[in-house]
C-alpha cells in the first residue's frame, strides 16, 4: 500500500506527472502500478480490453460496489448488462424525466433560498445529487427522513470507497461495509415490496432492471448491486460536479450573464415559461459549453484502474503481465496541447477552431471511452445544464471563501465544503409535475 496515495489523494498523482512524465511505476494497494496519461497511452488502454487488459477496481472498490455491479463485471455478461443499463439510461428515456429533474432541481434550489444563515454548498449539492438519483433509478422521492438517513449511510460508503480494505471494528473499510449492508437491505425491500413506482411517462432504472428478473437475465442479487452501484456513481460525481460549478460561476459574472442571454434569447428567461424540454434544453449551446468545461477542469472520475493481461509495449515501456494500470482523466486533460491556458475556466474555448474536433477523442475524456464508458452520460449533462439554467434564472449566491483548497478523492470537493448563502432573484413558481 501507498499511504501517500491515501493521505495525499490526487495532489499525490499531480506531483508524481510532474516529476516522472506520462508513464511511470508506482506502488499502489500492494500491487506494482503503472500509471498511465496522455491520449496515445490512454487510448491504448481504454481500448485494449479484453484483449491486453482487463478492469479491476482496488479490493475495497469491488467489495462495497458488489459482485453484481457493471464495473465488477466482464466480457458477454458485462456486455448484456451494459446494454441493459444503457437502454434504462440512453436519451429517449431521460428526455422523459426533464419535468421531474427540473421540479426536485428547483425544490432544492427554494430551499436553500429559505435558508436564512449559512450553508454549506458541498452537502448542498449531495442532497440535489442523492434527490436527482432516486428519482431516476428508483422512481421515487424519499421522504425527508429517509433521505437523510440514506445519505448519511451512503456518505459512509462514498467516503470508504478507496480504503484499506481490513474489515476490522475502528477501520473505515468495515463501516463503509456495514452502511453498505443497510442501503442493500433497503433497495431489496424496494425492489420486493413496491410495484411499478413510476407515475408519469419517466420509467425509472429500477422497473427496467424488473423487467429482466423474469427470463432470468438478471438476479434480485444483481438488481441490488446495480442499484447501489448507480446511486454512487450516480450522485457523488453529480454532486462534485454541482459544486464546482456553483464555485466558478460564482468567480466569473461575466460567464453567467452569457447564460442569462443564451436563455433570454431562447426563450428561458425569468419572464418566460417555466416548464423546460429535453430539446431546448439541447439547443443551448453555450450552456453545453459551461458544462464541457467544468469537467474538462474538474473531471468527478480522475481515471479509472486495469490490469495487464499479457506483457504488452506502451509509448515505449513494457507493461508487465498482471501489473495494475492506472490511466488518468484528470492529468491528460491538464497536459493536452488542446487546452493550453488550461487553468482558467473558459468555455469559449470550445467554438474557438484550435479545438481540433478530430483529435479531442482522447485528450478530452470526463466519461471515459470504449467498453467501460459511462452510461450515466446523458443523465448526468441534463442534470447539471437543469441546475445551472435554474440556478441563473432564480437565485443569487453569495461563497465565502472562493479559493477553497480541494480534495481530490473520489472526487473534487473543497476542503472547507463550500459555506455559501442563497436568495431569489425573483419568486419563481414550482413547475407543476
Ligand atoms: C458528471 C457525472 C459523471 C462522470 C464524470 C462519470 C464518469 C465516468 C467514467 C470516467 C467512467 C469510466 C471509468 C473506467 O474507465 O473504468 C464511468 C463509468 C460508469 N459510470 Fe459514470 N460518470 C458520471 C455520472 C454517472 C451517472 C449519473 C451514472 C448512473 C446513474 C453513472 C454510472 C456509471 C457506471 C455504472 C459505470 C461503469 C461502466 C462499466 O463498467 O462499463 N455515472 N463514469
Amino acid at each position: 500500500m501507498n499511504f501517500a496515495f491515501l493521505f495525499q489523494g490526487c495532489d499525490f498523482y499531480t506531483e508524481r506527472f510532474s516529476r516522472y512524465g506520462y508513464i511511470y511505476k508506482t506502488h499502489l494497494f500492494g500491487s506494482r502500478t503503472i500509471r498511465v496519461i496522455g491520449p496515445d497511452n490512454v487510448k491504448k488502454i481504454l481500448l485494449g480490453e479484453p484483449h491486453h487488459v482487463t478492469t479491476t477496481w482496488p479490493k475495497s472498490v469491488r467489495i462495497l460496489l458488489g459482485d453484481g455491479a457493471l464495473s465488477n463485471k466482464y466480457g458477454e455478461t458485462h456486455r448484456v448488462q451494459k446494454r441493459i443499463l444503457q437502454q434504462a439510461l440512453d436519451h429517449r428515456a431521460i428526455a422523459n424525466f426533464v419535468p421531474e429533474i427540473q421540479n426536485v432541481v428547483q425544490e432544492c434550489l427554494h430551499e436553500w433560498c429559505d435558508e436564512e444563515g449559512e450553508l454549506l454548498g458541498y452537502p448542498c449539492c449531495r442532497d440535489l445529487a442523492f434527490r436527482l438519483a432516486g428519482k431516476v433509478i428508483f422512481g421515487m422521492d424519499f421522504e425527508e427522513a429517509e433521505r437523510e438517513k440514506l445519505t448519511t449511510v451512503f456518505k459512509t460508503v462514498v467516503d470508504n470507497m478507496f480504503s484499506l480494505p481490513i474489515n476490522c471494528p475502528g477501520f473505515g473499510f468495515h463501516q463503509g461495509l456495514k452502511s453498505r449492508k443497510l442501503i442493500q437491505n433497503q433497495i431489496k425491500e424496494l425492489l420486493q415490496t413496491s410495484d411499478k413506482r413510476t407515475t408519469s411517462a419517466a420509467v425509472s432504472v429500477l422497473d427496467v432492471l424488473r423487467n429482466f428478473l423474469d427470463d432470468n437475465t438478471l438476479t434480485e442479487d444483481v438488481i441490488i448491486d446495480e442499484c447501489v452501484e448507480l446511486l454512487f456513481a450516480g450522485h457523488h460525481s453529480t454532486a462534485s460536479s454541482s459544486c464546482s460549478l456553483l464555485l466558478q460561476l460564482f468567480k466569473n459574472p461575466d460567464i453567467c450573464e452569457k447564460i442569462r442571454s443564451e436563455l433570454n434569447m431562447n426563450e428561458v428567461d425569468e419572464q418566460s415559461k417555466n416548464d423546460l424540454t429535453y430539446d431546448v434544453i439541447n439547443n443551448l449551446d453555450y450552456l453545453e459549453n459551461v458544462i464541457k468545461e467544468i469537467l474538462r477542469m474538474f473531471p468527478p472520475v480522475g481515471g479509472g484502474f486495469r490490469k495487464a493481461k499479457r506483457t504488452f509495449g506502451i509509448g515505449g515501456y513494457e507493461v508487465p503481465q498482471d501489473w495494475t494500470i492506472v490511466y488518468s482523466i484528470r492529468e491528460t486533460h491538464k497536459s493536452s496541447p488542446l487546452f493550453p491556458d488550461n487553468d482558467n475556466f473558459r468555455p469559449e474555448r470550445w467554438d474557438e477552431p484550435e479545438i481540433d474536433i478530430q483529435g479531442l477523442r482522447f485528450n478530452y475524456l470526463p466519461f471515459g471511452a470504449g467498453t467501460r464508458s459511462c452510461p450515466g452520460e446523458k443523465f448526468a449533462k441534463l442534470s447539471l445544464k437543469v441546475f445551472v439554467i435554474e440556478l441563473i434564472r432564480g437565485c443569487k449566491w453569495d461563497i465565502k471563501n472562493p479559493n477553497p483548497n480541494l480534495t481530490l478523492l473520489p472526487a473534487p470537493k473543497p476542503v472547507d465544503l463550500l459555506p455559501i448563502s442563497f436568495s431569489r432573484r425573483r419568486s419563481f413558481p414550482l413547475s407543476l409535475v
